[in-house]
């Protein structure tokens, strides 16, 4: 196991009718600022339970923050907390609209252009207004992470940042605010978590047996929750596993002391900053593409995956190998997600471009050897057509 530290200080209150205990987590003298994106958390009416339970402090809103949240939007938030004097940010909503707030938090007391906290990828933020979330999506993690990914729609840049002074104070998680989400947003969240797991698991032994076997775990839970979710969506033990899995996915508990790839998400979100596709459905086409062609070097690994994850124990190993590649591939298509270029109507002329946009971010050495080149990137892009 490698050398690791590991902090997180985010307090999760996780269930039913917890809404109301805001009340006790923000300070009585706060000045509030509550963030949400669009018609969702009126629509269910989450927006009005947490004002109620926000009781008589001051507080003002922020609509409109979008999927895959723009700089620009941002900004105008920043300009408002910085007019209005507001001190505590409340996020209501997915990952776009918690990772936005973050931004936000970090980006009001910034000295100088705020984008450069992309550039540096948050290196350079040195503090951050408090701030707590709501959950209304189980998917990114972003409610018990630090990290945060902000598009500048201008540029076509989709770049990711992270800092100790950007962790949620607290979240609350109460699954009954999930029964809204349409079929394609549970499907997202599903193989969003899942290719979290993956990007921390799956590279090479590091004789890490909790990490490992907890990472297992969490795929397997996945496998058997995720048709579940889209099955039955009012279920709550079903909405309530998913979100629990989905925060421990990518907490940094599991990635403690692992090597981490995350050449999948690098690749991905050029995809979505050039073509808007959803974060989660740039994973699908690219994770199972990778794995294929990547299996030399995260050979211990896929073999250990195919036997502990899906049961595979039957062949040769590279028939086993195949065969978890292809049942992985199968899981996302039968979360209704497509797995091929094609299938979003891009083609081998479509590469060309994202390789180009990955070399302008510097995203040149990536995955767990520093070893997915450009032309990695192109080998994979190219199996995914
Ligand atoms: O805008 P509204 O109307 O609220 O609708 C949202 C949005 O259209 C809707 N929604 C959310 N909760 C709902 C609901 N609809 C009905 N009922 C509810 N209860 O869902 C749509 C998508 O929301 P979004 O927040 O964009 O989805 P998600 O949580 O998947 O977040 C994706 C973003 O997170 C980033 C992604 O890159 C992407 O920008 N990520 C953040 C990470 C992190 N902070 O650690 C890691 C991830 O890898 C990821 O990169
Ligand atoms: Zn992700």
């Amino acid at each position: 196991m490698q050398n690791f530290e590991f902090h997180n200080p985010t307090r999760i209150v996780f269930g039913t009718e917890t809404i109301g205990k805001l009340n006790t987590l923000l300070p009585a003298s706060a000045r509030v600022l509550i963030l949400y994106g669009g018609a969702s958390a009126k629509a269910n009416g989450t927006l009005d339970e947490v004002k109620a339970a926000l009781g008589d402090r001051h507080v003002q809103e922020f609509s409109g923050i979008e999927p895959n949240p723009t700089f620009e939007t941002l900004m105008r938030a920043v300009e408002l907390v910085r007019q209005e004097k507001l001190g505590y940010l409340l996020a209501v909503g997915g990952g776009s609209v918690i990772d936005g707030t973050k931004f936000v938090a970090a980006a009001v007391p910034f000295d100088g252009d705020p984008w450069s906290i992309l550039e540096k990828h948050g290196r350079n933020i040195t503090t951050a207004l408090p701030f707590g979330s709501v959950l209304t999506l189980p998917a990114t993690g972003s409610e018990m992470n630090n990290g945060g990914v902000v598009t500048k729609r201008a540029i076509h840049a989709k770049l990711a940042f992270s800092s100790t002074h950007t962790f949620p104070q607290f979240s609350i998680l109460d699954p009954t605010k999930t029964y809204t989400l349409p079929p394609r947003q549970i499907a997202n969240g599903v193989v969003d978590a899942f290719v979290h797991i993956v990007e921390q698991y799956l590279t090479y032994p590091v004789q890490a047996k909790v990490q490992d076997r907890f990472a297992e775990g969490l795929l397997q839970s996945l496998i058997e929750t995720g048709p579940e979710a889209l099955a039955n969506p009012q279920d709550y033990a079903t909405r309530a596993n998913l979100m629990w899995i989905a925060t421990l996915a990518l907490n940094g508990l599991i990635g403690a002391g692992v090597p981490q790839d995350w050449s999948t998400h690098m690749i991905g979100h050029e995809l979505t900053a050039l073509h808007g596709i959803d974060h989660a459905r740039t994973l699908a086409i690219v994770l199972p593409a990778s794995l294929h062609v990547r299996r030399d070097t995260k050979h211990a690994k896929l073999l250990q995956y195919a036997e502990r994850v899906w049961q595979i124990h039957e062949g040769s190993e590279d028939e086993r190998i195949d065969q978890a590649i292809e049942k992985t591939r199968a899981f996302f298509e039968r979360m209704g997600i497509a797995t091929r270029l094609p299938d979003y109507e891009l083609g081998a002329e479509a590469i060309d471009t994202v390789i180009a946009q990955l070399e302008a971010h510097g995203m040149t050495q990536l995955g767990e050897h520093r070893d997915v080149t450009p032309a990695t990137s192109r080998h994979i892009l190219e199996a995914a057509l």
